[in-house]
C-alpha cells in the first residue's frame, strides 16, 4: 500500500511496547488506529497518544484468544472509523520453560493468545480487505518463528505457526491475484514488556502457587537481560514495518545478524543434521 495518509490501521497488543511503537507510527503517517489489548488502562493511554498525534483513535479491550472478541472488535473498529485498511496481528505473551515442566494452562494460554489470537484477526479481517481489494496484513512472529532457542518450546512453536500461516496467506491470496500485500514480524530482543507477559495472564489459566524450576529461573532473567539490552527500539521496528507495508515487503526482519543463526538451522535441514543450538552454535 502506497498511500497510507487518511486510512485505517488496526493493531492488537497496542497498549504496549511493539504495538504501540506500530499504532504511532501509522498515526505519524496520518493513518487513524483502532488498537485493541487486555490492558485497558494503557488503551486509554495510547489511544490519548494517537489523538494527540491529530487522528482518530479507537480503542476496545479485547482478549484476541477469543473468537467473539476478535469478530466483534473487527465490525466495531470498521464502524468507529470508517474502514479498515492495514492489520496488524501482534499481541503476545512469551512464557518460558522446558517442554515437559510447562503446565497445561500455559500451553493454552501461550497458544491462545500468539497462534489464536492470529487466527482470528485473520479470520475476522482478512474477508474485509478481499472485499475491497485492498490492505495488507502483518502478523508479528519473531526470530523464534525461524530458529528455536531452546527453553521455550510453547513460543517458537506459536511464532513458527505464524510464520506458517503468514506464507500460507500469501500463497492463497497471490493464487487469486488479490492486491492484499502480507507480511510477517520477526524481530530479535525489544526492549518491551515482553519479559513481564505474566502481567496478563487471564485468572482462568493462572497457575497454582508453586517454585519455580531452577531452569526457568535461569531462562527468565536471561530473557529479561536480553530483551532490555535489545540494540533497536520499538520505534525501529514500527518504522521497518510502515516500510513494509509500502514496498509491499513480506518477511520483516529488523536484526540481520540473526540471519546466521536461521542460514545454519536451513543447512541442517538440508544437510539432514542434528540442528544446531542458536543460542550457543551460531
Ligand atoms: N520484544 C521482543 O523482544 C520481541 C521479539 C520478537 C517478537 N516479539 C513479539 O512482539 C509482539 C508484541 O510484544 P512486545 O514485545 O511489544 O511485548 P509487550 O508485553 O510490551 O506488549 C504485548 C501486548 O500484548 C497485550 N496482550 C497480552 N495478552 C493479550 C490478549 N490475550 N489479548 C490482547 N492483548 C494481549 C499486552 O497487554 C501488551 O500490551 C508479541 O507477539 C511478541 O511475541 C517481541
Amino acid at each position: 500500500m502506497k498511500e497510507l495518509r487518511g486510512k485505517v490501521a488496526v493493531v492488537t497488543g497496542g497498549a504496549s511496547g511493539l504495538g504501540r511503537a506500530m499504532a504511532l507510527a501509522f498515526a505519524r503517517e496520518g493513518m487513524h488506529v483502532a488498537i485493541a489489548d487486555v490492558d485497558a488502562a494503557n488503551l486509554e493511554r495510547v489511544a490519548g497518544e494517537l489523538r494527540s498525534a491529530g487522528v482518530d483513535a479507537y480503542a476496545a479491550r479485547v482478549d484476541v484468544a477469543q473468537a467473539a472478541q476478535v469478530d466483534r472488535f473487527a465490525e466495531d473498529a470498521r464502524n468507529a472509523l470508517g474502514g479498515v485498511h492495514v492489520v496488524c496481528n501482534n499481541a503476545g505473551v512469551s512464557p518460558l520453560g522446558l517442554a515437559w515442566e510447562n503446565t497445561l494452562a500455559d500451553w493454552q494460554w501461550t497458544i491462545g493468545v500468539n497462534l489464536w489470537g492470529v487466527i482470528h484477526g485473520v479470520r475476522a479481517f482478512t474477508p474485509m480487505l478481499i472485499e475491497q481489494d485492498e490492505g495488507h496484513i502483518v502478523n508479528t512472529a519473531s526470530v523464534a518463528g525461524l530458529i528455536n532457542p531452546p527453553g521455550s518450546a510453547m513460543y517458537n512453536l506459536t511464532k513458527h505457526a505464524v510464520v506458517a500461516l503468514s506464507e500460507t496467506l500469501h500463497h492463497d491470496l497471490a493464487e487469486r491475484k488479490s492486491k492484499l500485500g502480507v507480511s510477517v514480524l520477526c524481530p530479535a530482543y525489544v526492549a518491551t514488556g515482553i519479559a513481564d507477559s505474566e502481567r496478563n495472564r487471564p485468572a482462568d489459566l493462572a497457575n497454582p502457587p508453586r517454585d519455580k524450576s531452577p531452569d526457568q529461573l535461569a531462562r527468565e532473567a536471561m530473557l529479561r537481560k536480553a530483551v532490555s539490552s535489545g540494540k533497536l527500539s520499538a520505534d525501529d521496528i514500527a518504522r521497518a514495518v510502515v516500510d513494509a507495508v509500502r514496498e509491499d515487503r513480506f518477511y520483516i526482519l529488523t536484526h540481520p545478524r540473526i540471519k546466521n543463526a536461521i542460514r545454519a538451522r536451513m543447512e541442517a535441514i538440508l544437510e539432514e543434521r542434528s540442528p544446531s543450538n542458536p543460542l550457543r552454535d551460531a
